[in-house]
């Protein structure tokens, strides 16, 4: 199923400076059904799909901390409009948090391994990431919306990879979830140069982000479909899923990571700024898209948006 409408901007950079003022917060219920679920969502692979599964489960946990780090660094900003930015940064990834979780439980009745992955990762975060001092975690928050902000941008590009399947709630979770990474993008880099701007410290974060989000992330992905159904290890289509799975996410042509590289590690630049990858044309294309009244794909799903107020 492909609906688009509208037609794709073509990704000509336009703007170097982004800045939405009012990002609003969403509130979406999507009321996930454990019956309509495709467990081959992405592009009716078992491994790449995985790669998202175990992405919603560690996500919600990086999420908790970008939501702990920006509040407790909201204190120290003076600039009343970047306060309202990281409020709705705040905002939006606390509903994130809570959406996936619902998204999460529904995955857990398809035998996936939720409530082991999220033993794991509470205590990497508990006993790891989240007793980091105030700095560290500030840098971890600006690497980890670094990776989505790449994530977001190169599905806002390739909006055809979500609609191979029927699973129109997966899609839309999907979707809600890259077009927010976008809006907020630049929110935590900004509290991060703002308040302390340290290369080699922001060089540390993106290297734990690198790491949680390539290799942690991956092995659990990697880990479902076996701890699923163990029997995988000795079938034939499993493998030649494996290897179709991988070159969907390390192909240098197409892979979500492999395709990217030059935007992820541009975070290494000096000079860098998350608005250098220009994706207002997308955004302002993937609003009408996800959320024209009429047609919006996230329309049945949108209960309220607000705006945070501007504080003096
Ligand atoms: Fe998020
Ligand atoms: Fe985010």
């Amino acid at each position: 199923m492909n609906s688009a409408a509208l037609k794709a901007p073509t990704g000509a950079a336009t703007d170097s400076d982004s800045r939405r003022p009012g990002i609003p917060i969403r509130h979406m219920k999507f009321e996930f059904d454990a019956k309509s679920v495709d467990t081959h969502f992405y592009l009716n692979t078992e491994l790449a799909s995985g790669y998202f599964s175990a992405l919603s489960i560690f996500l919600t946990f990086g999420e908790d901390l970008v939501i702990e780090t920006a509040r407790y660094h909201r204190n120290f900003l003076k600039d009343p409009e970047l306060k309202q930015r990281v409020t709705a940064l705040i905002g939006q990834e606390a509903l994130h948090s809570k959406v996936h979780d619902e998204w999460n439980d529904i995955l857990e009745v398809h035998r996936f391994p939720v409530s082991f992955y999220r033993f794991l990762a509470r205590n990497v975060f508990d006993h790891g990431f989240l007793r980091f001092p105030q700095p560290l975690k500030l840098s971890l928050m600006a690497g980890i919306e670094h990776f989505t902000a790449v994530l977001a941008q190169f599905f806002m590009q390739h909006e055809d990879y979500f609609f191979e399947s029927d699973d129109e709630k997966q899609r839309a979770l999907w979707m809600w979830h890259m077009l927010e990474e976008s809006e907020h993008k630049d929110i935590a880099y900004d509290v991060y140069q703002t308040l302390n701007g340290n290369y080699v410290l922001r060089v540390s974060g993106f290297a734990m982000a690198l790491f949680t989000i390539w290799f942690l992330v991956a092995l659990g992905g990697v880990g479902i479909p076996l701890l699923r159904k163990p029997r995988n290890l000795l079938s034939r289509r499993f493998w030649r899923d494996a290897r179709r799975s991988v070159g969907l996410i390390a192909s240098r042509r197409n892979g979500i990571y492999g395709s990217t590289l030059g935007h992820v590690f541009d975070y290494l630049r000096p000079g860098f700024h998350p608005n250098d990858h220009d994706t207002s044309e997308y955004l302002a294309y993937y609003k009408e898209r996800l959320l024209n009244p009429e047609t919006g794909l996230l329309a049945p799903y949108l209960v309220k948006e607000v705006v945070p107020p501007v504080r003096a």
